[in-house]
Order: structure tokens, then C-alpha cells, then sequence
């Protein structure tokens, strides 16, 4: 097994746990620049900035490192890889919008630089590349892309009509996250393997490896905007709050509060300004952030189960590893 070291710092990319890929990472990087270069001065500008906007591209490294451990890497998934990552980036871009966030993978996000405009466009302009990408593969991959990334704009609208809904069920807030996140995460892993030439099983398996990981790593997501730092994930928290997003951890909070201290909890969240020190001591009482964590383990753990269907490899130890990362990161 490969040195991994992921959970020190929560750096993936150039980190060990990556070292097997970064060719084809570098790869996916050459194809993403070369498909978004522009001779025109006003979207050069706007994808310049991209180049200072590189996140974890954890999407890419899935859709490689399943392909990997399916047995190889192809030409079609560099191209899938620079894909995924510009459906990704667009999500993120009108994500910033809607949350009204200035900070994104530690510089300021295109919404705070350029405006909201600016930003829907820069996003459609992404969303259009990558299929205009995706179709130099084949049909296949676009109806593949097109399926999960309908699913994500669902999630994200599921999640916007439901804006300051404070009895938000459990059952919604998964339909949201598997949408938003899960959906994505899922179709990296299917791509890696179905263009590896795995079997439909494999195949299917290694989506559901993919979904699971994606709805743990959202949960650690929603607990990071709740407990954790701008400088580490290079990000506005505090948005989930700000914006009336009910997360697990507080759907927990407000299940198990006495109503009239539940009560108090939702004078809090109804008030866009409050910090989110002032419901730890309710996150505390109820163990709200622990049965989050513990909510994430069992992904990561179906996670895991997924990945028996694969031969033993490096590759498939890193996928492996990974299901510990995404519960435990600080990034
Ligand atoms: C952020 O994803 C959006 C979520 C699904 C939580 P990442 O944390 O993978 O963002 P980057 O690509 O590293 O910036
Ligand atoms: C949005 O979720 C994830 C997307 C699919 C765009 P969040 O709003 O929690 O993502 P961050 O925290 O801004 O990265
Ligand atoms: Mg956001
Ligand atoms: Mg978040």
C-alpha cells in the first residue's frame, strides 16, 4: 500500500495519496486549459482567473483513479476528467451567487470580483464547454454527464425552495445532498470505470461507491461550514446559516431539543446574523456534531463495502483511503 498521509493536513492534490495519478491529473489540467483558452479579452480575463481557482479536483482523481483500478487509463478519460472538473467549477461558481460568498479555494470568488452577472455567465460558459467536451467522446458519456448534472441542479433547487424551512426532514436534506453532491461524485466513478472496459457490475458498484462517498463528504462539508476554518478550506463558512440551509447537525439539534429550548434554536437560525458560536452549546447538548460524524462514517463504510467488487491495487487502496479522508478533512 502507498504511503497516504491525507488526513494530516487534508491536501490532496499533489499529495501522496494522488502520487499514482498525477500524470494523468496533469493530463486532465492540459485538456481543461486548452478547451476554456479564449482569444477574447473579456472571457480571457474571467478564465485567467481560474487558473488562480484551482480547488482539490478530487472529481478528476475518482474518475482516474476508478479507471486505474479498473486496469487503464484511456485518452476519453483525461477528457471526462477536464469535464467532470468544469461541471464542478460551474456548480461552484453559481454556488458562490447564491450563497452570497466572497471566498472560494482561497482567493475571492468570481461573484466578489466581477459580480453576480459576471458569475451566471461565466457558469453557463462552463456548463456549455463541458458538454461541448464531452461530446468529442461519444453520446454515451453526454447522456452519462447529462443525467447527474440535471440531478445536481434538482438538488440545488430542492435545496433553494427549501431556504429557511427550519422542520426540514432528515429524508430531504439526503435527497438534497445525493443531488447536489452525490450525483456528481457518482457519475466520476461510473466514467472511470465504464471507459476502463469494466464489466456492468463493476460498473454499477463503483457508482455507488462514488455516491456514497459524495453524500459523506457532503455531510463533512455542512460540519466544516458549521465548525470549521476560512484558512484551511479556503472558503466562506458560516453560509448554511446566513442563508437559511438546515444541515444535519441542526435537523439533529431541533429533534432532540425540548420544544422550548428548540424553540430558542430556531429564534437563532430565523436571525441571518447569528454567529455560529451561538448554537454550540445546543450543537454540545445534543451530541448534534458527533451524530453527524457518525452519519458520515456509515457512507464512507458503504463506500468501502462498494469497492470489494475491485481486484486488490494501489489504486484501489487509494479509493480506499479516501473514504477516511472525506469524514475527517479540514479542506
Ligand atoms: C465543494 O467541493 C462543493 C461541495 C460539494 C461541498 P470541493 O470541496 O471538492 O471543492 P474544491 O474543488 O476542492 O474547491
Ligand atoms: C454546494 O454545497 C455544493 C454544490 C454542488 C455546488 P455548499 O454550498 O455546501 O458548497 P460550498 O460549501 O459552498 O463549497
Ligand atoms: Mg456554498
Ligand atoms: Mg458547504
Amino acid at each position: 500500500m502507498p504511503a497516504l498521509h491525507p488526513a494530516a493536513n487534508g491536501t490532496l492534490r499533489g499529495a501522496a495519496l494522488f502520487a499514482p495519478i498525477a500524470a494523468d491529473l496533469a493530463e486532465v489540467e492540459r485538456v481543461f486549459s486548452r478547451k476554456l483558452a479564449s482569444h477574447r479579452r473579456h472571457v480571457a480575463r474571467l478564465v485567467d482567473h481560474l487558473d488562480h481557482y484551482a480547488g482539490k479536483r478530487l472529481r478528476p482523481a475518482l474518475l482516474l483513479l476508478t479507471a486505474h483500478a479498473c486496469g487503464r487509463v484511456e485518452p476519453a478519460h483525461h477528457v471526462l476528467g477536464a469535464v467532470v472538473e468544469m461541471i464542478h467549477t460551474a456548480t461552484l461558481v453559481h454556488d458562490d451567487v447564491l450563497d452570497e460568498a466572497d471566498l472560494r479555494r482561497h482567493v475571492r470568488t468570481v461573484n466578489a470580483g466581477w459580480g453576480n452577472k459576471a458569475s451566471i455567465l461565466l457558469g453557463d460558459m462552463l456548463f456549455s464547454h463541458a458538454f461541448h467536451l464531452a461530446s468529442s467522446v461519444d453520446a454515451q458519456a453526454c447522456e452519462i454527464i447529462g443525467g447527474a448534472t440535471n440531478r445536481v441542479c434538482e438538488g440545488e433547487l430542492h435545496q433553494v425552495t427549501e431556504r429557511g424551512n427550519l422542520s426540514l426532514s432528515e429524508e430531504d436534506y439526503f435527497d438534497i445532498i445525493e443531488g447536489k453532491t452525490a450525483a456528481l461524485t457518482a457519475c466520476c466513478c461510473r466514467l472511470g470505470a465504464l471507459y476502463a472496459g469494466a464489466d456492468d457490475d463493476a460498473v454499477d458498484r463503483l457508482a455507488d461507491y462514488g455516491r456514497n462517498l459524495g453524500v459523506a463528504f457532503q455531510i463533512a462539508d455542512d460540519l466544516l461550514d458549521l465548525t470549521g476554518l476560512e484558512e484551511s478550506t479556503g472558503k466562506t463558512l458560516g453560509t448554511d446559516l446566513a442563508q437559511g440551509k438546515l444541515t444535519l447537525p441542526l435537523i439533529h439539534v431541533l429533534d432532540r431539543l425540548p420544544s422550548d429550548e428548540a424553540a430558542k434554536v430556531r429564534a437563532l437560525l430565523v436571525n441571518a446574523d447569528t454567529p455560529r458560536e451561538a448554537l454550540l452549546p445546543y450543537l454540545r447538548q445534543t451530541n448534534a456534531l458527533n451524530y453527524a460524524r457518525r452519519r458520515a462514517e456509515e457512507f464512507a463504510a458503504a463506500a468501502r463495502d462498494a469497492l470489494t467488487v475491485l481486484p486488490p491495487s494501489d489504486c484501489r487502496s487509494l479509493l480506499l483511503a479516501l473514504t477516511d479522508w472525506t469524514v475527517r478533512r479540514e479542506k
